[in-house]
C-alpha cells in the first residue's frame, strides 16, 4: 500500500496523506483546543516510543496528550526495553499496542514507520523516520507560519542548513508545495536538498545574503551531525546575524524546529521576529489536534 492511500487518521506515514482541507480542519481544532478546556481523551493512552533523542516530540505528545486528559506510557529510552535483548521492532509494536491507543513512533530506520504500519491494528504516528520525514513538525511549523503571518499563499520561504538530512525539511517543503509560495534553499553543496524534493521554480544558493532581503519566513536547521559519515568535513557556518536581522523584513519570521547547535546566537532571541519558542507552543497545539482526530471518536 502507498502511503498516499493510507487514511491519516489510521496512521500518519507522510505528508503526502494531507489535503489542503485536512490541513485546514487540523487547524482550526488546533486553535480551537488551544483556548478549550475538555477531556476528549479520558481514558486514552499512548505509548511514546523513541528509538532517537527527543526532548520537543516526545515531551510535547507527552503534555498533548495529558492535557486531554488521556495518559502515556513513555519509552524514551529504548535500551532500558526489551530491544536491547534483541526484540524486532514488529514485535515491539505488537506488545506494546496492547496497551494503548496509539503509538507515536520515532526510529532511525527510513522503513521504520511502514514497517510499524503493517503489524499494527492502532494508529501509528511517524515522530521521525532517519533522514526520511517528520510530519508532525512540518505541520507545526506550517501552522506557525499561518498563525504569525495570518495566511500562507504569497509568502517567500527561505530553508537554510542540512538540507540533505533533515527530516522537517523534507517534510516541509512537501507541504509548501500546496501553496502559492516561493521556495528558496540555503546550503553548502554537499548539504542541498535532495533531487526529488526539488522543482525546477527553486532557487539554490550557498549564502544567506543573496536572498534574506525578499524573504517573509526564514527557516533554520542545524548540521544533522548524527547522519554524516565521520570521513565528511563540511565547512560551513551560517549562524544568523544580527546584521542580517537588521537588512531583513520587519514582518520576516525567524523560525528553527530544535534543538539549535549554534545557528541563531541567543542574542536574537529577543527579536519579536524570532519565533521559535512560540513554535513549540503552536506544536503542543496540533499535536492535541491530531491526537482528538486520530482516537478522540470510539
Ligand atoms: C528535529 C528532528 O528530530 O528531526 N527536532 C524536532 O523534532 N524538533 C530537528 C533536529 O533534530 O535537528
Amino acid at each position: 500500500m502507498n502511503n498516499v492511500d493510507i487514511p491519516w487518521r489510521r496512521a500518519v506515514v507522510s505528508v503526502d496523506q494531507f489535503s489542503r482541507s485536512d490541513i485546514d480542519e487540523i487547524f482550526a481544532l488546533a486553535a480551537r483546543l488551544s483556548v478549550g478546556r475538555t477531556m476528549p481523551l479520558t481514558g486514552k493512552s499512548i505509548v511514546n516510543l523513541f528509538y532517537e533523542p527527543s526532548t520537543r516530540t516526545s515531551s510535547s505528545f507527552y503534555a498533548a496528550m495529558t492535557k486531554l486528559g488521556g495518559s502515556v506510557i513513555p519509552i524514551n529510552e529504548v535500551n532500558y526495553s526489551s530491544v536491547t535483548k534483541g526484540e524486532s521492532l514488529e514485535d515491539t509494536i505488537r506488545t506494546l499496542e496492547c496497551y494503548a491507543d496509539a503509538l507515536v513512533l520515532r526510529h532511525y530506520d527510513e522503513d521504520a514507520t511502514e514497517r510499524a504500519v503493517s503489524v499494527a491494528s492502532v494508529p501509528i504516528i511517524n515522530a521521525g523516520n532517519g533522514a526520511g520525514e517528520h510530519p508532525t513538525q512540518a505541520l507545526l511549523d506550517l501552522y506557525t507560519i499561518s498563525k504569525e503571518r495570518g495566511h500562507i499563499d504569497g509568502l517567500t520561504v527561505t530553508l537554510m542548513g542540512d538540507l540533505k538530512h533533515g527530516r522537517t525539511v523534507h517534510s516541509l517543503v512537501k507541504l509548501l508545495r500546496m501553496y502559492d509560495v516561493k521556495v528558496q534553499f540555503v546550503s553548502p553543496p554537499e548539504l542541498s536538498l535532495p533531487r526529488p524534493y526539488l522543482v525546477k521554480e527553486d532557487t539554490e544558493y550557498t549564502d544567506l545574503e543573496a536572498v534574506i532581503d525578499d524573504t517573509d519566513i526564514l527557516y533554520v536547521t542545524r548540521v544533522q551531525k548524527e547522519r554524516l559519515s565521520d570521513s565528511v568535513a563540511i565547512d560551513f557556518s551560517y549562524a544568523v546575524t544580527q546584521s542580517d536581522m537588521d537588512r531583513a523584513k520587519d514582518e520576516m519570521v525567524l523560525m528553527h524546529p530544535l534543538p539549535r547547535v549554534g545557528e541563531i546566537p541567543s542574542e536574537l532571541d529577543s527579536d519579536p521576529r524570532a519565533a521559535y519558542f512560540r513554535q513549540m507552543k503552536y506544536g503542543l497545539h496540533v499535536r492535541m489536534a491530531l491526537l482528538v482526530s486520530m482516537i478522540g471518536r470510539d
